[in-house]
């Protein structure tokens, strides 16, 4: 009996350690939209009602689009208890408001806040609030917590996201917790069980090959994200993604590096926050991010990070294990010239040891080839050691497959 008793203590006490963060919510990467790379700290909540209208009659929330997030400066005081209000100016009908009318929608709220002592715009911050912030988010209707890390000073990161983690858990309403923390603490190590996905490194800005340094910090472009994210992919799955930060497309990029940034988004399993603006899309812009075939490969139930296997001829090769033994296959040219290529599949017998186990058996299989941006059948792989197909990727741009295993 005694020994029972211990057992049960030891078990309780190791019980808050494990699954505090709100489950079965982000089991496939985010797909949402979010004010910052567009707008900065020029928000209303008129910009956000027309965003969720956007949403919806553009048809994005029907390719699976869901979040609405606020990000930075929405902030006014906190009230004479410590509850944090929202700027009057900007959001005069009150949060609750505006998280009732993008619920009307069908879709869901997402807010913004950081673990230091200000936000990065200088807004307040939730240091020492955790528990209030997350409990007026929760009665405000919000769904979805990013969480900076600015002005952090001596925080300890894995406290601090765990605070938050369990502030929201005890305020009761489910909501998506989104760690900015930008990797300086290497979230991908211990966040699994705190929140449902992190950042893995800088802010983005709309380029596709550079950085771009600023007094204290750096943004980095679309392919330092992927060198950035490539060797992570261990630590992702379902529940618990890496973030390579929100997307870029329509904000200035060529057609082709848009295409490219969407893809490699949707081959690392990556979040699909969109940072454009929505109500005023091109049709180059539409097709790339309404692209549901692009779509599925991001947000396959298997959840796992693409590979990157190889690099041939100034071309990057990489494979996503899909459902269904299918397989995703895009060839990467982040060079500035189009690259003439015989592709031939022997030289892509892999097996993912990392994390799936799963093989692609090219001198075994035969799969149908699906074009993921033509969305043309392109015949099927071939068991002979021989060029399939001479292609040419644009410079800046992918070819991409879905390779449909077949029974
Ligand atoms: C940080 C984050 C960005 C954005 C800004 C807002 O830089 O990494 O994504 O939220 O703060 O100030």
């Amino acid at each position: 009996m005694k020994k029972l008793t211990i057992i049960v203590v030891c078990l309780m006490a190791f019980l808050p350690l494990r699954a505090q963060k709100w489950e079965k919510i982000g089991d496939r990467p985010q797909m949402g939209w979010s004010t910052w790379n567009k707008f900065a700290g020029n928000i209303n909540e008129e910009v956000i009602r027309t965003m969720a209208d956007a949403m919806v009659e553009s048809g994005l929330s029907e390719v699976g689009y869901q979040y609405i997030n606020i990000d930075d400066c929405w902030h006014g005081k906190r009230d004479a208890d410590g509850f944090i209000q929202p700027d009057a100016k900007k959001f005069p009908a009150g949060m609750k408001a505006l998280a009732d009318y993008v619920h009307s929608k069908g879709l869901k709220l997402g807010i913004y806040s950081d673990c230091g002592t200000a936000t990065c715009a200088g807004m307040p911050g939730s240091l020492g609030h955790e528990y209030q912030d997350a409990l007026q988010y929760a009665r405000w209707g919000v769904d979805y917590l990013k969480e900076d890390w600015c002005n952090t000073q001596d925080v300890n990161a894995v406290g601090a996201y765990r605070l938050m983690s369990e502030a929201l858990r005890a305020a009761g309403r489910p909501i998506f917790l989104s760690m900015c923390e930008w990797g300086g603490n290497k979230p991908w190590r211990w966040a699994r069980d705190i929140g449902h996905s992190w950042r893995i490194g800088p802010d983005i800005w709309c380029n596709f090959d550079s950085t771009r340094v600023h007094p204290g910090f750096t943004d980095i472009g679309v392919m330092q994200c992927i060198r950035l994210n490539e060797n992570l992919r261990t630590y992702a799955g379902p529940g618990h993604w890496n973030d390579p930060d929100m997307l870029e497309v329509g904000n200035g990029m060529t057609v082709n590096e848009d295409r490219a940034h969407f893809t490699m988004w949707c081959m690392m399993a990556s979040p699909l926050i969109l940072g454009n603006d929505i109500r005023n899309m091109s049709q180059a812009t539409k097709d790339i991010i309404m692209n549901r075939e692009m779509i599925d490969i991001d947000q396959d139930e298997m959840g796992v990070q693409g590979l990157h296997y190889n690099n041939d001829q100034g071309l990057e090769f990489w494979f996503k294990p899909l459902r269904n033994g299918d397989w995703a296959m895009t060839i990467l040219n982040a060079t500035k010239e189009p690259i003439n290529y015989e592709l031939n599949w022997q030289h892509f017998n892999l097996t993912d040891t990392e994390v799936s186990k799963q093989s692609t058996n090219f001198d075994t299989k035969v799969y149908k080839v699906r074009n993921l941006w033509s969305h043309k059948d392109e015949g099927k792989t071939t068991t002979k050691d021989k060029t399939w197909r001479k292609l040419t990727v644009p410079a800046r741009d992918v070819v991409s497959y879905r390779l449909i295993a077949q029974p």
